[in-house]
């Protein structure tokens, strides 16, 4: 049976725990019931956010892939992963509008009266995954979050997610874009991963954020959210899968100071949940310098005797480069934005770290670690001054 997550997309209550969540949406949690959605069209006039000062509806239609996430189900591999499942009409099956249009799982009541045109039609929602899917259902704050009398807090209060603190914003992407339930991995569907920073650039992104070292901060954050994620999945059941990709993730987490402080050993889900909690929202505030930066990548780089280690099982050797290559990759892009470090030599090492680290059968831990041994004296060299 396929567990749902529309309320893990709509109400931010169930992600995993009360423990696990933003302190925002602890508060948030009684009027969230009633909160309505209003559409994306209500954000987009030409005054608001759809014209020349203030564009995001318009990078969003354009560029972002969530535009088409709805339309890609009534398309060729979604038809396909359909039929093996046997749940007819993917356009229309919970299991996969829960991700691609989560919209259509909202009940009526949610939604506002311009969305439900005339009393002997159905409700027209947004298809795809709209404004409100992220930044939560508009219905009490859309008329009044431009006063200026306003406060951002007050605003909050009323049902808009702070996307601003970094938790939250890994708390809202997680939802969809860490794991896929096992049957429909096997149907066809592509494996998701999750990593925050590289997978904000992509989206790409239709705001204005330059915070101080955002980027480690980001991975390290959604890295932690990930963990959470996992560790109560698995609590909940084990699945052998995910298992190996958990031990993979405490291997790379415990490979940070933070992490080696805050996250028990052993393989107990139920006391990582809550650990891997703390961490993110840790990691969510603490800055990070440029020489933490680049000792941390170095840190992961020198990582690459493990690999030549034959004990370690090969799959688990596979999901550990799997995380290990995005995160020297984010450091990377780290050093080189605010610390202005170049080294095409470096570059071409990472690229043919994350090659191999693709091979999904084929993985060849002690080609692996020559790569990476490479990559680690390029970066020494880079380093130099
Ligand atoms: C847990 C959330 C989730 C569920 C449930 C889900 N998907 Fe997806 N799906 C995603 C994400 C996220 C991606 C994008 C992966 C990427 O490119 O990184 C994706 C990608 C895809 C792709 C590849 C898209 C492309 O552009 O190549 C297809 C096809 C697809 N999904 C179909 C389905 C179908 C059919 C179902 C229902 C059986 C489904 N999905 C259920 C989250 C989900
Ligand atoms: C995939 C999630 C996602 C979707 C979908 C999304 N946003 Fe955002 N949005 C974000 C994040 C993350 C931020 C950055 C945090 C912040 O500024 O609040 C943001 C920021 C914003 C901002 C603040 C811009 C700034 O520079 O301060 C506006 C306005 C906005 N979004 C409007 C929209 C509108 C309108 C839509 C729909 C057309 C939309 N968003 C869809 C995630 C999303
Ligand atoms: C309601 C579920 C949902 C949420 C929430 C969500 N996504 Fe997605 N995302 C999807 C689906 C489904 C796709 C696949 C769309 C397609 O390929 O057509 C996708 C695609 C993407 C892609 C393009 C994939 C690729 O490999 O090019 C990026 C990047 C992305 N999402 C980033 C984010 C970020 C960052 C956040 C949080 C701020 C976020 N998403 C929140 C469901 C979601």
């Amino acid at each position: 049976m396929i567990r749902l997550k529309i309320s893990a997309v709509f109400a931010d209550l169930a992600l995993c725990c009360a423990a696990a969540l933003p302190a925002v949406a602890a508060d948030a949690t009684a009027p969230l019931a009633v909160h309505q959605f209003t559409g994306s069209q209500s954000c987009a006039s030409s005054s608001c956010h759809g014209g020349g000062t203030r564009n995001e509806f318009l990078t969003y239609s354009r560029k972002d892939r969530h535009v088409f996430a709805a339309g890609i189900l009534g398309k060729g591999t979604s038809l396909k992963i359909a039929e093996a499942l046997g749940i007819g009409d993917p356009t229309k099956a919970a299991q996969c509008t829960v991700c691609h249009s989560p919209m259509e799982a909202v009940p009526a009541s949610r939604l506002a009266v311009r969305l439900q045109p005339a009393p002997d039609q159905k409700p027209v929602p947004d298809r795809g995954v709209s404004c409100e899917a992220c930044h939560g259902a508009a219905g009490e704050w859309l008329l009044f979050h431009t006063r200026k009398d306003v406060n951002y807090q007050q605003i909050l209060g009323t049902g808009l997610r702070d996307l601003i603190d970094i938790n939250g914003r890994a708390n809202v992407c997680v939802a969809c874009h860490l794991n896929i339930d096992e049957p429909i991995r096997q149907a066809g569907h592509p494996e998701l991963y999750f990593e925050l920073d590289a997978q904000a650039m992509l989206e790409p992104p239709h705001y204005v954020d330059a915070r101080p070292s955002l980027g480690p901060r980001s991975w390290f954050t959604g890295q932690a959210v990930a963990l959470r994620e996992m560790s109560w999945k698995l609590a909940a059941k084990r699945d052998e899968r995910l298992v190996v990709r958990w031990k993979a993730l405490v291997w790379l987490l415990q490979m940070t100071e933070a992490g080696a402080k805050e996250l028990p050993s052993g393989e107990d889900f139920s006391a990582m949940q809550p650990a891997a909690d703390r961490l993110a929202k840790k990691a969510s505030r603490d800055l990070w310098t440029r020489s933490q930066v680049a000792s941390q990548l170095k840190r992961f780089a020198s990582s690459h005797q493990e690999f030549a280690d034959a004990k370690t099982d090969r799959i688990e050797q596979r999901r550990r480069a799997e995380l290990l290559v995005p995160a020297i990759d984010r450091l990377w892009a780290a050093l080189k934005k605010e610390g202005g470090v170049t080294s095409p030599g470096f570059e071409k090492a990472v690229n043919e770290a994350a090659m191999l680290s693709h091979e999904q059968d084929d993985f060849a831990p002690a080609q692996f670690a020559e790569a990476l041994g490479k990559l680690e004296a390029e970066f020494v060299s880079a380093l130099k001054p």
